[in-house]
């Protein structure tokens, strides 16, 4: 296993696996994560996978993007090997309780970042909305480039630096700092060696400060980034004023990365006699 070191942290993982633990309501609270692990689905649906693939998704969270994915014929298929994980026991309990139990899947906890899971390589590695919550993503996705197998596909969505800038816009404007995630700027990702990255813009009408922070909160997405001081309750009545002094909406800016193995160059035939002897296959 080659975990990384952990760098300095701009997330608490703990305290972000404890807000996410706590997110009874995601399902009811999350239509913007629902419409977005739909889109993903569709897109890794129309790739080259192979015809029953070994397929990691980490950040499953309650299965939206695994219950779309297992709706498409070459990853429902019965031979089809799953490995599904969450870095929250409660999160992947209710992602149980949605798929029911499956002989070809299995369900672990799991800090993608700093651990490798043992079943690899494998031919899809997905995953939506998760790796904002990573301290370092780009180092992820490069490590994790290297758990595909030849011609595999990885496919993932996070949000870039233009989320929720309408609230940021509201603290600054009051020379205050939101403790939201440091979202990465898309560019950094299409710096990727070999990733194709996309760039959507998904604008949400909250219809008030209280119920965008109320959504946040229950679907446990609150964690702060590191060394954030909370603020006073009155610059937070400020800042949700100045909020809605705006248009009141609040921008999603969605990040699809996607990085391939190429498939290994077939060997050219051998004379039976010079044949090499066969290797394992994983
Ligand atoms: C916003 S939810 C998304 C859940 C689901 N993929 C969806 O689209 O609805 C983010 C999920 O990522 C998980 N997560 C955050 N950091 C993680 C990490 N380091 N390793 C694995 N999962 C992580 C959280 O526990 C949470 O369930």
């Amino acid at each position: 296993m080659n975990a990384p070191a952990r760098p300095s942290r701009p997330i608490a993982h703990d305290s972000v696996s404890r807000a996410f633990g706590a997110a009874h309501g995601y399902d009811r609270h999350a239509p913007v994560q629902h419409r977005i692990a739909q889109g993903l689905a569709r897109r890794i649906a129309a790739l080259d996978l192979a015809p029953a693939p070994a397929v990691f998704e980490f950040g499953c969270g309650t299965g939206f993007l695994t219950q779309a994915l297992l709706a498409e014929t070459a990853l429902a298929s019965p031979q089809a090997r799953w490995r599904v994980t969450d870095l929250a026991p409660a999160m992947l309990a209710r992602c149980h309780e949605r798929l029911g139990p499956r002989a070809n899947l299995q369900l672990s906890t799991l800090d993608a970042e700093y651990a490798e899971p043992e079943d690899g390589p494998f031919d899809l590695i997905a995953s939506s909305l998760a790796l904002q919550w990573f301290d370092d993503p780009l180092a992820a996705l490069a490590r994790m480039g290297g758990w595909l197998a030849p011609g595999g596909h990885l496919m993932v969505t996070t949000l870039g630096a233009g989320t929720f800038a309408e609230w940021r816009a509201a603290h600054t404007a009051l020379g205050l700092e939101a403790g939201t995630p440091p979202f990465l700027d898309a560019r950094r990702f299409a710096a990727l060696a070999g990733a194709q990255v996309r760039v959507e813009p998904i604008v949400e009408h909250p219809g008030s400060a209280r119920a965008f922070l109320r959504a946040l909160k229950a679907i446990g997405a609150g964690t702060p980034r590191t060394g954030h001081r909370p603020l006073a309750p009155a610059e937070l009545r400020a800042v949700m004023a100045q909020f809605e002094r705006n248009p009141c909406t609040a921008t999603y800016e969605v990040v699809t990365i996607h990085l391939a193995r190429p498939s290994e160059p077939e060997t050219p035939a051998l004379r039976p006699d010079t044949q090499p002897s066969r290797p394992d296959p994983r």
